[in-house]
C-alpha cells in the first residue's frame, strides 16, 4: 500500500456506479436475494476496498488482512454497529432497545468495564470447570437417537448447543429454561433480520415492527425470570449471569438492571455460532471420507470410545483442524460492521468520520495466497498453516475478539469427539442443500441425516443444492 493520501475517497474508492433514481438499490437487492455472490462479486470486480456508498451514510467494505487490522485494533475510533447507528427510530426505553444493548453492541468504556469483569470468566482455565455439564448433555441428545432413526442435523446441533451453553451462561436447566430463553430469542431474532421488519419500522398492530416489539417483551419476561430464579437461590454459581448479578449488588452504578437483562443475551453469542459449527462439521466430515477416517482414527487412538478429558481435547489435530476448517468454509457471520467516529487513514485513503465499514471473514478467509484451494474442505491444511487473526476471522481479532472462544472450542471438541465416536452420520439420499441467511450461513430445509452406529459403513451420498457454490465438493483432480 503506498503513503499517498488520497482525500478524494468517493472518486479514487473503486465501487459501482450509481443508477439514476435507483441509486444503491440494484445493489442491495443482490445483496438481499445473494449475499454470497454479491460479497464475490464486488472482491472479483472492484478489489481489495470498495466503496459501496458515498454521500449520505457513506459506507465501504473491505476484504484485505491489512485493512481488517487497521479497523478492528483500534475500537476507540471504531464502534461496534448498535441501535443508535441505524436510520431507524427503534424505541430505546423499550424491550427491544434492552436487549439488543449485550456486550458486542457495546462501546466505550462501558464497553471496557463489562469486558475486563468478564474475562477471567471465560479463561481457558476456568471454562474447564464446565467440561463435565458438556459432556453430560452431549450424551443425553445421543441418548435420544437409535440406530437407523434420521434426524434433522440443523434442529437437533441447534438444540444441543442451546444445552451446552446453559450452565456456563445462565447456571440454569439446560432443557427447562435454555431451551425456553433460547426459543425466544431465535423468534425475536427472525423477525429482527426480516426485510419487511426494516422496511415499514412502525408499531402498528398487523405490522411484523409490531411483532418484533412485543417479541422483545416476551423475551425480557423470560430473561427476567431466570435472573430471579438465580437470584431467589442465594448462592451463585460461577455462571456468568452469577458473575453479572454479584457485580450488580455490589456496583449497581456499573451494571444496572437493564444492563442484566442486556448481558444476559450474550447467551445468544453462546449456542448460535456453536450450532452451526456442530452441523456444518459433521456434514463436511460425512461427504469427505478421507477427513473422516483421520479423525476417527485419531479419536479411537486417543479416546478408545470414551468421553474426552480436558487434557485429550489439547491432542486431537486432527478434530481441531475439521472444526476450523468447517468455521473457515461457513462463518458465524459474512460480515462484521464497524462506524468512524473520527475521520481516519486506510491505506492511501483519507476518510471521514460517520462511516460504516464491512468486513468480510467469508471472502478474507477464501485468500487462495493465505488458503491455497480455498473452495475445498482440507482439515489437513491447519497442520501446516498459521494464518494471524486478520486472516482467519472466525472469531474477529483486536481488542473486541470473540471472548467466549476457549469455551466455545472446548465444548465444539467435546460435543464431537462424543458424536462421531457413537455414530456414523450420513446424509438422506434425495437431500437438495440449499443455504439461506443474510449474514448466517444456515441450510434452509434443514439437513436430514442418518443416524447409524458407529461403524456403519460410511460413504458419499450425492446431492444437490447451492453448498456446491460454497464448498468444492467435487474437485477434478
Ligand atoms: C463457534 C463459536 C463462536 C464463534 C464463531 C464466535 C464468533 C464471534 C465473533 C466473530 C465475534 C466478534 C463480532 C464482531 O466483531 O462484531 C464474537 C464476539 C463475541 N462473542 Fe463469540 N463466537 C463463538 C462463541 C461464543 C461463545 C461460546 C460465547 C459465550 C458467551 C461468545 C460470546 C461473545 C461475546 C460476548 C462477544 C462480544 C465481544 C466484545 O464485543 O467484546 N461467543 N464472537
Amino acid at each position: 500500500m503506498t503513503t499517498t493520501i488520497a482525500t478524494r475517497w468517493d472518486k479514487d474508492i473503486p465501487g459501482p456506479s450509481l443508477l439514476p433514481i435507483l441509486g444503491e438499490l440494484p445493489m442491495l437487492l443482490r445483496f438481499a436475494f445473494n449475499p454470497l455472490a454479491a460479497l464475490e462479486g464486488l472482491h472479483d470486480t472492484y478489489g481489495d476496498i470498495v466503496r459501496i456508498k458515498s454521500g449520505k451514510d457513506p459506507a465501504i467494505i473491505v476484504f484485505h488482512p491489512a485493512y481488517n487490522r487497521e479497523i478492528l485494533r483500534d475500537p476507540s475510533i471504531f464502534h461496534s454497529y448498535n441501535l443508535d447507528f441505524l436510520p431507524i427510530p427503534f424505541p430505546r426505553n423499550s424491550s427491544l432497545g434492552r436487549v439488543m444493548n449485550s456486550m458486542p453492541f457495546l462501546n466505550g468504556e462501558k464497553h471496557n468495564d463489562h469486558r475486563t469483569y468478564l474475562l477471567p470468566y471465560f479463561h481457558r482455565n476456568f471454562v474447564t470447570r464446565f467440561h463435565d455439564t458438556c459432556v453430560d448433555v452431549t450424551k443425553k441428545k445421543l441418548d435420544s437417537w437409535k440406530d437407523g432413526q434420521e434426524v434433522d442435523l440443523r434442529s437437533e446441533m441447534e438444540q444441543l448447543a442451546m444445552w451446552l451453553a446453559t450452565k456456563p451462561i445462565l447456571g440454569l436447566d439446560p432443557e427447562k429454561d435454555g431451551e425456553t430463553i433460547g426459543r425466544q430469542l431465535e423468534h425475536s431474532m427472525k423477525l429482527l433480520f426480516s426485510p419487511f421488519t426494516l422496511l415499514l419500522p412502525y408499531n402498528i398492530p398487523g405490522l411484523p415492527f409490531h411483532r418484533l416489539l412485543k417479541s422483545a417483551e416476551r423475551l425480557e419476561h423470560a430473561v427476567r425470570e431466570a435472573i430471579e430464579r438465580r437470584t431467589a437461590r442465594g448462592s451463585y454459581g460461577e455462571d456468568i449471569l452469577s458473575a453479572l448479578i454479584q457485580l450488580h449488588e455490589q456496583h449497581p452504578e456499573r451494571v444496572s438492571e437493564a444492563d442484566l437483562v442486556s448481558q444476559t443475551i450474550m447467551f445468544r453469542g453462546g449456542y448460535s455460532p456453536n450450532g452451526m459449527t456442530l452441523y456444518w462439521t459433521i456434514f463436511l466430515l460425512s461427504q469427505h471420507a478421507e477427513a473422516l477416517k483421520n479423525v476417527l482414527d485419531e479419536l479411537a487412538q486417543v479416546l478408545r470410545g470414551e468421553s474426552p478429558t480436558p487434557e485429550q481435547l489439547e491432542i486431537l489435530p486432527q478434530l481441531e483442524g475439521a472444526i476450523k476448517e468447517a468455521m473457515r468454509l461457513f462463518p458465524a457471520g459474512i460480515l462484521t460492521a464497524r462506524y468512524s467516529m473520527e475521520p481516519f487513514e486506510l491505506g492511501p485513503y483519507r476518510l471521514p468520520k460517520g462511516m460504516w465499514i464491512l468486513l468480510s471473514a467469508y471472502i478474507t478467509q477464501r485468500i487462495p495466497e493465505i488458503f491455497p484451494d480455498p473452495y475445498r474442505f482440507l482439515p489437513g491444511r491447519w497442520s501446516s498453516i498459521h494464518p494471524s487473526a486478520y486472516e482467519f476471522m472466525v472469531f474477529s481479532a483486536g481488542p473486541r475478539y470473540c471472548i467466549g472462544s476457549s469455551l466455545a472450542m472446548m465444548q465444539l471438541k467435546i460435543a464431537l469427539s462424543m458424536i462421531l465416536q457413537r455414530y456414523t452420520l450420513t446424509l438422506k439420499p434425495g437431500a437438495v442443500v440449499d443455504c439461506e441467511g443474510l449474514n448466517a450461513i444456515r441450510p434452509k430445509n434443514g439437513l436430514p441425516m442418518l443416524v447409524n452406529s458407529y461403524n456403519s459403513p460410511s460413504r458419499n451420498v450425492p446431492f444437490k443444492g447451492n453448498v456446491h457454490k460454497i464448498v468444492d465438493f467435487n474437485p477434478s483432480i
